[in-house]
Formats: C-alpha cells, sequence, structure tokens
C-alpha cells in the first residue's frame, strides 16, 4: 500500500520513514530531503528552495508539485510513502492529479498526532548527518561518538531550520496551511490518526498495523 505520512515538524515522519523503509522495502519520498539534496549540490532548485526553507516558510506549491511529479512517473512500481507532501490544499489536489495520470493509488494518510512541547524537544536535540541524512538526537538517539554518524563517518550537525526562532515559524506554516489536510483527507476515507508519542518501536508497530 501507499501511504502519506504526515505530522508537524518533528513529528517523526523521517524517523519511522526509515524504519519502514528498511523493514518493508517502501521507498521514501520526502520533499525536505529532495531539497536539501539540491542545496548541496547547488542546483538551481536548491537555491529556489533555500530562501524558503532557512526562514522556515513552505515552498511554493508550483515548485514543490513539479518536483514530485518528475519521483512518480519514475518509481517502477515500488510502494512509496510520501513524507512531508502534501502539505497544502492545492498540493492535495494536485497530487490527485499525478496519482491519475500514472495509475498510482494512495491506500491511507497517517497522521502521527505529537503534542507541541514533545515537537519542540525533539528539534532542539535532533541532529542530521551532512552526507548521508541519518537522523539523531543529543538525548535519546546519539551517535556513538558524539558528531560522527554511526553509518558512514560522516560529520553530524544541526539542521539549519532547527533554530529555535525558525522552529517556531514552521510551527505556525505547518498550523496554518498543511492542518486543513486532515478534514481534506477525512473526506476521501483516507484519514488515520496514530499516536506519535512514545518508543520509535512502539509507534512503529501502531503505523505497520494500518498497512
Ligand atoms: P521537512 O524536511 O519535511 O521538515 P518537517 O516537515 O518540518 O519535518 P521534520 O523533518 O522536521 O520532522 P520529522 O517529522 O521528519 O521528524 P524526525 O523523524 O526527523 O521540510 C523542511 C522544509 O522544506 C519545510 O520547512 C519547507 O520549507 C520545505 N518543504 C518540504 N516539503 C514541502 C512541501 N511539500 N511544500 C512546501 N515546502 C516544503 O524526528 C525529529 C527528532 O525527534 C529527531 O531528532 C528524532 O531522532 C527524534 N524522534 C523521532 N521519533 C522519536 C520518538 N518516538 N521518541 C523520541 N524522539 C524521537
Ligand atoms: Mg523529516
Ligand atoms: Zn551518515
Amino acid at each position: 500500500m501507499n501511504i502519506i505520512l504526515f505530522g508537524a515538524p518533528g513529528a517523526g515522519k523521517g524517523t519511522q520513514s526509515a524504519l519502514l523503509v528498511e523493514r518493508k522495502g517502501m521507498r521514501q519520498i520526502s520533499t525536505g530531503d529532495i531539497f536539501r539534496a539540491h542545496i548541496k549540490q547547488e542546483t538551481r532548485l536548491g537555491s529556489e528552495a533555500k530562501t524558503f526553507m532557512d526562514a522556515g516558510q513552505l515552498v511554493p506549491d508550483s515548485i514543490v508539485v513539479g518536483m514530485v511529479e518528475d519521483v512518480l512517473k519514475d518509481l517502477g512500481g515500488q510502494n512509496f510513502i510520501l513524507d512531508g507532501f502534501p502539505r497544502t490544499v492545492p498540493q492535495a489536489e494536485a497530487l490527485e492529479m499525478m496519482l491519475l495520470n500514472n495509475g498510482l493509488k494512495i491506500g491511507k494518510a497517517l497522521f502521527l498526532e505529537v503534542p507541541m512541547a514533545v515537537l519542540i524537544a525533539r528539534l532542539a536535540g535532533r541532529r542530521v548527518c551532512t552526507n548521508c541524512g541519518a537522523t539523531y538526537h543529543v538525548l535519546v538517539k546519539p551517535p556513538a561518538s558524539p558528531g560522527v554518524c554511526d553509518l558512514c563517518g560522516s560529520a553530524v550537525e544541526q539542521r539549519q531550520d532547527d533554530k529555535e526562532d525558525v522552529v517556531l515559524t514552521r510551527q505556525t506554516a505547518y498550523a496554518t496551511s498543511t492542518e486543513p489536510l486532515k478534514e481534506y483527507f477525512a473526506q476521501k476515507g483516507q484519514f488515520v490518526t496514530v499516536s506519535g508519542v512514545g518508543e520509535t518501536e512502539e509507534i512503529y508497530n501502531r503505523l505497520s498495523a494500518h498497512l
């Protein structure tokens, strides 16, 4: 089954997607990760997105939709997870068209529900590998050797948009633009709420029960 995994910044979308990729062979499509890869490679798309991302604002719909379309065309039948897309109602509408055009279907939109105080603590402590993107947390999941990725040995750093003031802008953008999607998915009969609080493994079990 193909799924949309959505939730506020810090809800655990990336963490849970990594487990679904590893254990269920699904393909993760994270628009945030794709943008960060473009920024690193200094592409035009990357420079268009960077100003918005650094400020904690959403990248304009037209840019995001075109990027996702390229990925969806090229999936080759693998089950996928949309992580961080769609994030606005116009993006969700564009997704419907893209799915139709490519003969694809979404089974469920799984919403990871996490209270604000927990989100803030997760983002404040998050560290990410600059090379492979592996995600850590200074308290909950530190790398074995400080500042060094367990998987590839590269430097582990704080994401630019995890600085305190930017986090608040991101949470506001989420509340304003992305929360209304709950209603959108509910009307499609796809909406499922899953508690995103607790141990990573517990949450994984809750999510995979819906697949
Ligand atoms: P994106 O990269 O998608 O960021 P986000 O939605 O803000 O979500 P995060 O990646 O911050 O959180 P997450 O839910 O993946 O949490 P994680 O698993 O890492 O987007 C970044 C930017 O790109 C946007 O602001 C926007 O500018 C742009 N963009 C992207 N998509 C777009 C779109 N569709 N439209 C427009 N603009 C777009 O976990 C967080 C931390 O918590 C980690 O440290 C982790 O180790 C820890 N953690 C996870 N689970 C647990 C647990 N159960 N217990 C304790 N700690 C945990
Ligand atoms: Mg993420
Ligand atoms: Zn790494």
